[in-house]
């Protein structure tokens, strides 16, 4: 201090100057050691380890951070914190960051709060201190309000840690939950992923999995054959192909894991960062009025006739672009995100080309949850109609088509963002009801000339109403009667005219014309006030 205020004489000032450039050439040691720690974190594991993550096809915890977030963007934080267990020789190991990189970033200029497990670290399992720095993250997510992306890749609760690393799952879960309809969350598995571990990423919004490197399962191959007799490996199992087609827990599969990064990107694209704001609009050179000439050819097609509603969805979607979610999941019902007339809109739509396009349990979970995800997000929403009614069967009666189709009710009418139907061909019974109908609390309802709007199909009609006659008939005129009746129904149900005229539709419209009809609808109701009705007291019917 005195250096600074004492007036100093030539020479004085000379050696204090040589001191000076002296200290600028010699690090101080304080800086030295902080240098060193930091170099240690960040290396991670010996290059054993790194090279038996590399020959399973993965990359390592900061690879997977440097495809997903802008170049430089990474903000480490946590990297020094180590487990305080002292058990089976883990403090000897000095694992800094304790297995897993914490931090935020930017993903296509936005920000996100990102975690990803390191496997060459103690397997990437799970101990206290590893699942505090998850929470820790999540918590400054809350606060930041943007989505938290996790990438998943650990032999789950540490066990060293004992019941520890189960409380950390606790505090996961409960943040997981806490979070949820306020920010988006995203799940990345890329390795393994067991045990209670699963239900981190099954409380998150999205589930990405990648083929031949993603595991997802409560009880491994070996558990299930020691408790049940059965020999299966690890992909059949959990494999990113079971979750994707067989149980649902899997939105998006991707052939690689840089394929996967770019795939969260996208889907990032469609979200808003919170529940707070709106989805990003797109300024789109695609016009609004775009004719779509395929519609008009449902007014001449065989109604009995499959086609795939993506042809449909397409058309109708700015630039042609649709994000699906749940490709290979109940695929009799098709959801994802469209741009149209700039604004993100969620598509739910059946598919006439699986299973008629009829709802079933499987369906209509996947429609709910989606449509209440767009519901907590601000995300308008768009419904495509052409469905025959619900999955018949034993089966679907037993597995409850009941309890899961009145999540379907539910879900849209308690949905207060945009809702927008348009019916296609079919729109039967109670399905024509479930599938934002007007009168559950859709706000506009469109159909084409080809809509058919009946509480039933015309075959089913003629076989209840007209029974007595039909058995009275001669066994070889039955058939002819039958098809009489049913035309007649047809006649008068076979279209959307007697519904329009009831109100139950506002519009029947040229076909060619539904994009611009679409997009004004949305334009319309873009600032829709809603306020839910019981959003703290609803029970969903799980
Ligand atoms: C501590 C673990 C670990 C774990 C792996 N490691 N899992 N350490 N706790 N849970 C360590 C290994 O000891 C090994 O350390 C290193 O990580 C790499 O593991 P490997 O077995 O060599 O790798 P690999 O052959 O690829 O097999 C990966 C694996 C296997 C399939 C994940 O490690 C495995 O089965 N782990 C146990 C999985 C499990 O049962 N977890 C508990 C689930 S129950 P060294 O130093 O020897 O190389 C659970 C409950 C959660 O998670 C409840 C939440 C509510």
């Amino acid at each position: 201090m005195s250096e600074l205020i004492e007036p100093q004489n030539n020479e004085k000032k000379e050696q204090n100057e040589s001191k000076k450039t002296k200290k600028h050439r010699e690090t101080p040691q304080k800086l030295l050691k902080f240098r060193e720690i930091a170099a240690q974190a960040a290396a991670g594991a010996s290059a054993e380890r790194i090279k038996a993550q590399k020959d399973k096809g993965k990359l390592t915890a900061r690879e997977r951070i440097n495809y997903l977030a802008d170049e430089g963007s990474f903000q480490e934080i946590g990297a020094l914190i180590e487990s305080r267990c002292t058990d089976f020789g883990i403090k000897d190991k000095h694992i800094k960051g304790d297995g897993v990189i914490t931090g935020f970033a930017r993903i296509n200029g936005r920000k996100a709060a990102i975690f990803s497990q390191d496997f060459t670290q103690l397997g990437g399992s799970l101990g206290l201190a590893h699942a505090r720095k998850i929470a820790n993250l999540m918590d400054l997510a809350l606060k930041a309000e943007c989505p938290v992306i996790g990438i998943l890749d650990s032999g789950g609760a540490r066990i060293q840690e004992g019941v520890d690393s189960l409380d950390g799952y606790g505090e996961i879960f409960y943040r997981n939950t806490k979070s949820s309809g306020v920010i988006p969350q995203i799940s990345i598995i890329v390795g393994p992923c067991a045990g209670g571990a699963v239900y981190s990423p099954a409380l998150t919004d999205f589930v990405f999995m990648v083929k031949g490197i993603s595991n997802m399962f409560v009880t491994g191959p070996a558990v299930v054959k020691a408790a049940t007799g059965e020999n299966i490996d690890a992909e059949t199992l959990g494999g990113a192909k079971a979750h994707a087609s067989k149980s649902g827990v899997c939105h998006f599969v991707a052939n690689s894991e840089q394929d996967c990064y770019r795939q969260v990107k996208e889907l990032l694209s469609f979200l808003p960062s919170n529940s707070c704001e709106k989805a990003p609009a797109l300024a789109s050179s695609d016009p609004i009025e775009r004719k779509i000439p395929l519609l008009e050819r449902l007014c001449e097609m065989d109604p009995k006739k499959p086609y795939r509603i993506h042809h449909i969805i397409w058309w109708l979607a700015d630039d042609h672009r649709f994000l699906e979610v749940h490709q290979e999941f109940a695929k009799n019902v098709v959801i994802g995100f469209i741009r149209l007339g700039g604004e993100v809109v969620g598509v739910v739509a059946n598919n006439p080309a699986h299973m008629a396009g009829a709802l079933d349990i499987d369906s209509s979970d996947k429609a709910a949850r989606f449509i209440r995800f767009l519901n907590n997000f601000n995300i308008p929403i768009l419904t495509l109609i052409d469905v025959p009614g619900y999955w018949p069967g034993t089966a679907q009666e037993h597995g409850g088509i009941i309890r899961h189709g009145a999540k379907l009710l539910y879900a849209y009418a308690e949905a207060t963002v945009p809702k927008v139907s348009l019916i296609l061909r079919k729109a039967y019974g109670g399905a024509y009801i479930a599938m934002n109908s007007k009168y559950m609390g859709s706000d506009m309802n469109f159909a084409l000339p080809s809509a058919e709007i009946a509480v039933m199909g015309p075959m089913g009609a003629v076989e209840i109403l007209y029974s007595k006659q039909i058995k009275e008939a001669k066994p070889e005129e039955q058939a002819a009667i039958k098809a009489k009746l049913a035309q007649e129904y047809s006649d008068k149900f076979a279209s959307p005219y007697q519904t329009a005229a009831a109100g139950s539709i506002d519009e029947v419209i040229e076909p060619s014309e539904s994009r611009m009809k679409l997009i004004e609808a949305f334009k319309f109701l873009k600032d829709k006030k809603s306020r839910p009705y019981s959003s703290k007291k609803g029970n969903i019917p799980l």
